[in-house]
């Protein structure tokens, strides 16, 4: 059975919050999205938290639609006795629990899924997340949307590292927009619920956010890659591979999204990421070889039809704000994330 994370990486996002974690004693978060990539990370840390709130544990609800993520992946939700509710957040939920969290991280993320699915991906950004803020506002809870660094869009190269307030150069009409737009309106919806109705929001951006547990059909860079090395095939760059990006590994992040939760200002927005080292498509793969010890083949490729264009040419966060206010630092280095990347897909990927 495929194992989505590496054990000894939650045991150390754990110990990393250790100082905070009697907080959750007795809570009752609602997760969405939970048997996706950073879900099952939620799922796995809540259940680890839980081991140490013996007398008075946390519970925990996970909702899933499972329309990007696989039927099999529950199995390790089910098997923990953690409530697993198979649910559209576009469609109302009426819960009987007390509700002191909602963490809102369904969405389509993977640029592929999101070509296929454009309508649903803004619904489960615009309408999905206002049946959650509403689901806080009834139960006053704290609300955390996942939104993303792709609200930036292509950001003007004199606001690199870009921080939490610059407005961004989106296409409301390219073919991104329909991700790019409805998690800017998810934004707005927080903002509205927050000073409008009182709902205690934090908002977070991830940018690119890496490790074990990305499904190999994702189709994001990392996983395509690994999936292509592990089946002896040249790696495709699409476009001319001078893009650039910046990498985090899912332990970092991880560590971020739970400080925002935990101590994030009300109303307030954050940039989770890992501003070192920004590097273009190309020169990851040269960071891949030195990670694997591999020599790996690539080619230069127009983006396939399935791989939406009109890419940000940069994206770099500022994490100034998450370190002032959160105490967030990421720590794994670039090439050890991707030594711990993929030795985890040279277990469980197949190779296509
Ligand atoms: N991973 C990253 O680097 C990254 C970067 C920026 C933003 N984000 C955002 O963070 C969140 C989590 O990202 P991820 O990488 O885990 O994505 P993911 O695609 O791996 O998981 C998302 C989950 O949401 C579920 N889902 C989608 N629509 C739904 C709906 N209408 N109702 C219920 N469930 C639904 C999917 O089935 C999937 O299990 C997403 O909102 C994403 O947009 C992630």
């Amino acid at each position: 059975m495929i194992q989505y994370f590496l054990p000894s990486d939650i045991e150390e996002i754990v110990e990393r919050l250790k100082p905070f974690i009697s907080q959750f004693s007795g809570k009752t978060i609602v997760l969405s999205g939970g048997n996706g990539f950073l879900g099952r990370y939620f799922v796995e840390i809540f259940c680890k938290i839980n081991d140490s709130l013996a007398s008075d544990p946390l519970k925990l609800i996970v909702i899933d639609n499972l329309i990007t993520s696989e039927q099999n992946k529950i199995d390790g939700i089910q098997s923990r006795q953690i409530d697993f509710i198979k649910h559209d957040v576009i469609e109302e939920i009426d819960l009987q629990d007390k509700v002191d969290i909602v963490i809102h991280a369904a969405g389509i993320a993977s640029p592929y899924y999101y070509s296929i699915y454009p309508l649903e991906t803004l619904d489960v950004a615009i309408t999905g997340t206002r049946r959650m803020l509403s689901l806080a506002k009834t139960a006053k809870a704290k609300m955390i949307f996942f939104s993303s660094s792709e609200i930036y869009g292509d950001p003007d190269p004199e606001k690199i590292p870009i921080s939490e307030d610059y407005r961004g150069n989106v296409s409301p009409q390219g073919p991104r927009a329909c991700y790019d737009e409805s998690k800017r309106l998810g934004e707005t919806l927080c903002h509205i619920y927050n000073t409008n109705f009182d709902v205690e929001t934090n908002i977070i951006r991830p940018f690119n956010i890496f490790g074990p547990g990305m499904v190999e059909t994702d189709y994001r860079v990392l996983p395509n890659f690994a999936s292509k090395i592990k089946g002896g095939h040249p790696v495709p760059i699409y476009g001319n591979g001078s893009q650039t990006r910046t990498f985090c590994y899912a332990t970092d992040a991880m560590v971020g999204f739970f400080l925002v939760i935990l101590k994030g200002l009300p109303g307030e927005t954050y940039n989770i990421g890992n501003p070192m080292p920004e590097i273009s498509v190309l020169n990851l793969i040269d960071y891949i070889k030195e990670a694997t010890g591999k020599h790996i083949e690539f080619k230069v490729i127009n983006y396939p039809e399935s791989y939406p264009g009109d890419e940000p040419m940069r994206r770099m966060p500022s994490i100034l704000k998450a370190r002032d206010h959160l105490g967030y630092f990421p720590e794994v280095e670039l090439k050890q994330g991707l030594t711990r990347f993929f030795s985890w897909t040279e277990k469980f990927y197949s190779g296509i």
